[in-house]
């Protein structure tokens, strides 16, 4: 009876929504009857509000454009004021009345400012996650933005690449996982509510593999390779409904991404069932000349006939795609197709039925830095922090004595709100020494000194806007007023880091190591011989060889975000037990780079034995990591033990239980991701030595233990062939359960095809 319930009610939904299909069809099919080919082509034209955002170009003649129907959207402006005035020349000035789209870096917020998605991604909370760009979403729509350029899922191994910190690590099933739940939060359940947004998935694809982590840069990459890491998370994206996509900069199989009709339309669209429509990233198609794909006029032919449907400030498509019509390159349905899949999202969107809905004042005042964003901000900003290390217990440390608190990153507002924090509000941040100041009132003296400049090389400081931080004495002279202050303490508290603009778009760096002049203050600090605790903001993994060999404490707190200090003394006094994990590994020095944890095995894996000259190894650095994927500590500690299978010998499609106990060993409350990874040592294709495959998050009191059980089914071992199908090959297959990548319980099954 059930059954037959559940299939009426499937049914008179998809009838619904064939219903609603066909209206919004022929709604859009009777405005473009309207149209003329020029306003056609304007619908594809994405401007800026006549800023320049990131790159060189500059949109001009805005206003112009506007009124000629020659604009599909603007991005770049979290101005209620120019939105809604936008909004009303379009929808006054203009012959047919088009609503305009409004596109932002809603990478982490809007105003409420979250921690860095790298950071977010720690905390393995997909509900969290969700939860903030849900508020995002409800931030931006109530200023007039619609549409996101969010969720950037870029997989990435390589640290020196500034954008690691706007996606979510190194892989593919939680960044899947990730994606999807972003998604969500933008989206919603319904795009016409006011409240949501379009979201888009960036930057398709393989944007995270440039070529030694220098932004821009080419890829190059097999296609088993690419199926198997990097393309899932775009796919989960897809999957979740997301509305857009946005093309990326990089070359793919030696063709720029933004003109590949591999990517935009075999894979994208007759592949995964894309129906939104697909951006390019800022003059991505300009760009193209550039790589040597052609004049702007045959880029532009190209880009459309890839499946491109939207230019982002270029204007190659405004510009050459009536005479490329005319001389026979592209063809009207090829325009008309973009044009109509942008119409069909403002459709979406209810745009048509109310240009303004996403235009409130009242949400404006009552929803924009709320006290439940804020309060959603500090508990994301405590939940992405990571700790490192912690000898002797030395955290949580107490609420009474004095603390010296130290560094460029302790008493600075805007450095922790992080890279794209676009229109985040710094000026309302908390910084660490606030934070200390409302968590502690009276009970500690707190003795602070700045101790460093966030960076004295001349390279950087030429390229990079430290003014709002940097301060002009002698470097010695701010070592020695920090060391003063901790001589004057029971134990010091370095707040040691990148400054926001150190990662994200164009900050790659080839020295991911805290920079010289901090690294000495930090130095100093340890030779006082009081108990230091670092406390590290950046957003990508740091080489920390040295910090990790003579530094008692670290937490790596990302950059938090508006609620940053708030976040730092929650943790670092115990009220939150940290448990997050690091979602990209931190390698021990540059040279290991690329390092990640799902890595094949060499015909001659490194065991150990340095005399064993011909093995997969370095003269001067160990093969492992600093810190593994997955790692991550807690005030309290947890045992594994116990993995247990079902069966050992499963047959065809059935699934195993995985489980394994799990005790808090350890004197706090704490939060434990639980990890599930499975090895294939024997395929047609070789395999990663492991691959995640599942994950609980579990909370236990001190003394209590649970059964975490995971439930292990052909579909997770599916692997990428060589004719890049997705199957999987009866054998053996070694279940691991653990703390991180590197520590686990393992066990061996066979199991028949
Ligand atoms: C360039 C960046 O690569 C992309 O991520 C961003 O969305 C656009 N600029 C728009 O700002």
């Amino acid at each position: 009876m059930k059954k037959i319930l559940f299939i009426c009610f499937s049914l008179l939904l998809s009838g619904a929504v064939l219903a609603q299909d066909a209206k919004m069809e022929a709604f859009v099919s009777d405005l473009m009857s309207k149209m003329t080919l020029e306003e056609k082509i304007g619908q594809l034209n994405l401007v800026t509000f006549g800023e320049i955002q990131t790159g060189a170009v500059v949109s001009s003649g805005v206003d112009a454009k506007i009124r000629k129907g020659q604009v599909g959207g603007l991005f770049g402006s979290s101005s209620f004021k120019d939105i809604k005035g936008a909004q009303t020349l379009a929808v006054t000035n203009s012959r047919l009345k088009i609503p305009l789209l409004f596109g932002l870096d809603v990478i982490h917020g809007l105003k409420t400012t979250f921690p860095v998605p790298l950071g977010l991604a720690s905390s393995w909370d997909l509900e969290l996650i969700e939860k903030t760009a849900r508020a995002a979403a409800a931030e931006a729509s109530a200023v007039g933005v619609n549409w996101t350029f969010s969720p950037m899922v870029d997989i990435a191994r390589d640290p020196r690449w500034g954008r690691i910190a706007e996606g979510n690590g190194e892989d593919p099933y939680l960044g899947s996982l990730i994606a999807g739940a972003m998604v969500k939060g933008y989206q919603g359940k319904d795009l016409a509510a006011p409240n949501t947004i379009l979201a888009c998935v960036k930057h398709y694809a393989l944007y995270g593999a440039a070529e030694a982590g220098r932004d821009y840069n080419t890829v190059d990459m097999s296609r088993v390779q690419m199926h198997e890491f990097y393309l899932p998370p775009y796919r989960a994206a897809v999957e979740a409904g997301v509305a857009t996509v946005m093309s990326s900069f990089n070359e793919v199989d030696g063709i720029p991404a933004t003109g590949s009709h591999y990517l935009m339309t075999d894979l994208l669209r007759s592949t995964w069932g894309f129906k939104g429509f697909v951006v390019t990233d800022y003059t991505a198609i300009n760009e193209m000349t550039m790589h040597g794909a052609g004049n702007l006029q045959e880029v532009s032919a190209k880009a459309l006939k890839a499946g491109i449907d939207q230019d982002m400030v270029g204007e190659g498509f405004l510009t050459t795609l009536e005479k490329s019509l005319k001389e026979g390159k592209v063809s009207l349905s090829d325009i008309e197709t973009a044009c109509r899949r942008i119409l069909e999202a403002k459709y979406k969107l209810g745009l048509f039925e109310d240009p303004f809905r996403y235009l409130d004042e009242k949400r404006e005042k009552s929803e924009i830095l709320s006290p439940e964003n804020r309060k959603l901000a500090r508990e994301a900003g405590a939940r992405s922090m990571v700790l490192l290390k912690n000898e002797k217990q030395l955290l949580p440390l107490k609420k009474s004595g004095t603390i010296a608190l130290v560094g460029p990153l302790a008493d600075n507002l805007k450095d922790p709100m992080g890279t794209w924090f676009v229109a985040g509000d710094w000026n309302s941040a908390v910084t660490v020494r606030k934070g200390f100041e409302n968590v502690l009132g009276n009970s500690v003296r707190v003795n602070y000194a700045l101790g460093a400049n966030i960076s004295e090389d001349p390279m950087l400081l030429a390229q990079l806007d430290l003014t709002h931080t940097y301060v002009k004495k002698n470097p010695a002279d701010l070592i020695a007023e920090a060391v003063d202050a901790a001589k004057k303490s029971d134990v010091v508290v370095a707040v040691l880091g990148e400054s926001e603009a150190m990662s994200g778009e164009a900050a790659s760096r080839s020295d991911i190591g805290i920079p010289e002049n901090q690294k000495d203050l930090l130095k100093a600090l340890v030779n006082t011989g009081k108990p230091v605790v670092l406390v590290l903001m950046n957003g990508r993994p740091l080489t920390l060889t040295w910090e990790a060999e003579h530094v008692p404490a670290i937490l790596e707190a990302w950059a938090p975000g508006i609620e940053a200090g708030h976040a730092v003394a929650d943790v670092l006094f115990g009220d939150y037990n940290p448990s997050g994990k690091i979602t990209a590994t931190f390698p021990r020095n540059v040279g290991q780079i690329p390092l990640y944890y799902n890595h094949k095995n060499t015909g001659r894996p490194y065991d150990g034995n340095l005399k064993d000259k011909y093995k997969s190894k370095y003269l001067d650095v160990v093969n492992e990591p600093l810190y593994p994927f997955g790692y991550g500590l807690s005030y309290t500690t947890f045992e594994y033990s116990d993995l247990k299978l079902s069966t050992s010998a499963p047959k065809g499609l059935t699934s195993v239980t995985a489980s394994v106990t799990v005790k808090n060993t350890g004197k706090f409350a704490g939060g434990e991701t639980v990890q599930l990874y499975i090895s294939d040592p024997v395929a047609s294709v070789n395999q990663p030595v492991k691959k995640l495959k599942g994950f609980e998050k579990i909370f236990l009191k001190p003394g209590e233990s649970k059964e975490v059980r995971f439930t292990i089914t052909p579909e997770q071992l599916k692997f990428i062939h060589s004719d890049l199908s997705w199957d999987w090959e009866g054998g053996e297959f070694v279940i691991h359960a653990g703390t991180n990548s590197a520590e686990v319980k393992s066990a061996v099954l066979n199991w028949e095809k």
